[in-house]
């Protein structure tokens, strides 16, 4: 038998490296379970496990993800790994995966929810308005899943969940985050407190901002007050000056400087006298 040429060989070759890569099993990865935060105990760690149980093909990277973004220093070589989180909170819930590349086959990888209670992290706790001016609440959260949002007026016996019908509230939402604008604001009505609630299934979390609304007249208060102490002082210098008159014009010859003292000695010796006459 003579040996193959060399285009058979490629052949053969080719079929051979396609058995290789394509007969075998696809990558298993064994996983631990979701997890979810209790909200009334703090654990002391959380554990996420992958074991890469299946494969042929040169394995290369391991590392894991946290919300799609590589977790610095996870990389290795290994196949079983493992994440601990250190006393978890709820900002670390989020979706983890493990995520192993190769050689010659496209990347696997599995993914190991951890869900927790959402927790507001941030949120405008006062806002100072002027009477037909826009005010804008915000509040922001951690946790797993992203919560729903609403948004309550809070009041006496006049509490009422905001929606976008009035048409002067509107609520957007984004994940994590949500944000209340009231235009044209009403210094009747809108001044208050407002509460933004975050609810996903494991529980929920809220907080108050506080919107004060001011008149359109108060910028120009201190001007006001201002004018209303010239005005006092000028009626109170009118008035002192209407009742010093008479009897200041018998004292129009005394002496100045020095003899000050004797003088408004004079005068008080003067009301008396008048006093007494009276
Ligand atoms: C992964 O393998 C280790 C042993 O190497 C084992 O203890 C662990 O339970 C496995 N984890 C899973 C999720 O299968
Ligand atoms: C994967 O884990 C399951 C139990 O969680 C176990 O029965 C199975 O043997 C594991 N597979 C491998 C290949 O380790
Ligand atoms: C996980 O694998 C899927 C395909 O199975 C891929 O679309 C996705 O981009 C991978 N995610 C990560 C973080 O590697
Ligand atoms: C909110 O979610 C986005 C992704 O949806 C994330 O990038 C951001 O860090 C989150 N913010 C907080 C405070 O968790
Ligand atoms: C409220 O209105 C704003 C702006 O028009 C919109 O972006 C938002 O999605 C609306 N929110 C709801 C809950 O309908
Ligand atoms: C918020 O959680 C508490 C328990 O933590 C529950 O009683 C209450 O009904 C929840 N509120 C909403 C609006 O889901």
């Amino acid at each position: 038998m003579s040996r193959p040429g060399k285009p058979v060989l490629v052949v053969l070759g080719v079929l051979v490296l396609h058995t290789v890569v394509f007969a075998q099993n696809e990558p298993l990865i064994n996983v631990t379970d979701h997890i979810t935060l209790p909200t009334d105990t703090n654990l002391p760690q959380v554990t996420l496990q992958c074991n890469l149980t299946t494969v042929s093909y040169n394995h290369r990277w391991s590392y894991w993800t946290k919300n799609g973004e590589e977790i610095p220093t996870t990389r290795t070589e290994q196949k079983n790994i493992e994440y601990k989180i250190n006393k978890p909170r709820a900002e670390d819930a989020g979706e983890y995966m493990c995520v192993y590349t190769f050689e010659l086959a496209p990347l696997a990888n599995a993914s190991i929810e951890v869900k927790s209670a959402p927790d507001i992290t941030g949120h405008k706790r006062s806002e100072n308005k002027n009477e037909g001016e826009r005010a804008v609440l915000y509040c922001k959260s951690v946790g797993y899943p992203h919560p729903l949002w609403t948004w309550r007026k809070l009041g006496e016996g006049a509490s009422f969940d905001i929606d976008n019908s009035s048409g002067r509230f509107f609520i957007s939402n984004k994940d994590n985050y949500t944000e209340l604008s009231i235009i044209n604001l009403d210094i009747e009505s809108d001044p208050g407190e407002y509460e933004c609630s975050a609810n996903n299934m494991i529980g929920n979390s809220t907080m108050t901002s506080v919107l004060r609304v001011r008149s359109h007249l108060a910028p120009l208060w201190p001007l006001l007050g201002v004018l209303a102490e010239i005005i006092v002082l000028v009626l109170i210098i009118v008035i002192y000056e209407k009742r010093k008159k008479p009897d200041e014009v018998p004292d129009d010859d005394e002496p100045a400087g020095p003899m000050k003292t004797n003088s408004t000695n004079n005068h008080k010796d003067k009301n008396l006298r008048q006093r007494n006459t009276n």
